[in-house]
């Protein structure tokens, strides 16, 4: 919502504030976000009917693609009984096929919604569109390289959920870390607990930019180029896709899309027996489907799964509806 310039951190008030960045959380503010996760849970499995967001219209404005978090945001809407307003691909169907600003596209979506959630390909759009809108919170679910900060929520969700801290961890984050937005929200994420130690797997060519690396501070950061160098017994493998939408020359993807692939050999040699293996999806060809059935890989089973309970929990909060 505008009249916010700068980032608003959460502070233990969710209530209007848009979830643009995991800079606006502590782990104090993470710890509150999780303790209501467990009864978001019990609304899906014992499919209860809730009210919580009952009247209230939310909006979905896609401009990249997408399945889970468009779907999962989607889910979590009507599972609490609210209705969603979805415009997929705007920059075809709306009027930024004629050249409408995204401020003035914000603007009118917000006289319709009660909330507005926004991908976009362009690493700040989501603050943009916070500063446009002036009566709804902007929820940003992707910016081009810059974050994802509700996919970093349901993953550190995950990993509590399996560890029961998110204190002095060791994890392992593989692919993409230059482009990965996920990865950039998973490390502040972290970056706000204590004693952690992430190893970065990446070709050198994508390796995390400096001015990322400068914003993360109170974490240890090991880069890393070869699986060999995977320390023994990491709490969590974070594998990531290779993000070709972001090379501007597509031999360079060709070359790197397959530098590092998740496999039972890999895991024999590296994994502990607590190391879960995580991928925010999709997979292409970066993990083996013979690792699908490792009772460690929860990619596709609690990951997914969190995804919907952590944005319940979230629009909940931030439409008012629990504290
Ligand atoms: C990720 C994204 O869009 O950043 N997907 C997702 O939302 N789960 C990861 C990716 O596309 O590689």
């Amino acid at each position: 919502m505008s009249s916010t310039p700068s980032i608003q951190h959460i502070n233990g008030t969710f209530s209007h504030k848009d979830i643009l960045s995991l800079d606006q959380f502590s782990a104090a503010d993470m710890q509150l976000l999780f303790s209501h996760v467990p009864a978001m849970k019990h609304i899906v499995e014992k499919k209860e009917v809730s009210k919580l967001l009952a009247g209230l219209l939310i909006g979905l404005f896609f401009y990249e693609p997408s399945s889970r978090t468009f779907s999962s945001f989607a889910a979590a809407v009507k599972r609490l009984g609210g209705q969603t307003l979805e415009y997929q691909n705007p920059m075809q169907t709306s009027s930024a096929a004629k050249g409408e600003t995204l401020q003035d596209a914000i603007k009118v979506f917000e006289t319709y919604t009660d909330a507005i959630i926004i991908r976009h390909p362009e690493k700040g759009t989501a603050k943009k569109a916070a500063d446009a809108a002036f009566f709804v919170p902007v929820f940003n679910a992707g910016d081009g390289i810059g974050e994802h900060p509700t996919q970093a929520l349901l993953d550190l969700y995950t990993i509590y959920e399996k560890h029961k801290t998110l204190d002095n961890l060791t994890g392992v984050l593989v692919g993409d870390i230059k482009n990965g937005r996920t990865v950039h929200s998973l490390l502040k994420g972290f970056s706000r607990f204590q004693g952690n130690t992430m190893y970065l797997l990446s070709p050198h060519q994508l390796r995390l930019c400096e001015e990322d690396k400068k914003d993360l501070k109170n974490i240890t950061i090991i880069e890393i180029d070869n699986e060999s160098q995977i320390p023994p017994d990491a709490h969590f493998w974070y594998w990531t896709r290779v993000q070709k939408e972001r090379f501007e020359d597509a031999q360079d993807y060709e070359k790197l899309k397959h530098s590092y692939i998740l496999s039972h050999d890999i895991i024999k040699k590296y994994a502990g027996t607590a190391t879960i293996f995580m991928h925010p999806l999709p997979r292409v060809g970066e993990i083996l489907e013979e690792v699908d059935h490792d009772p460690r890989a929860l990619y596709l089973r609690s990951q997914i799964q969190n995804g919907l309970f952590v944005r319940m929990t979230l629009l909940a909060l931030v439409l008012g509806k629990i504290q």
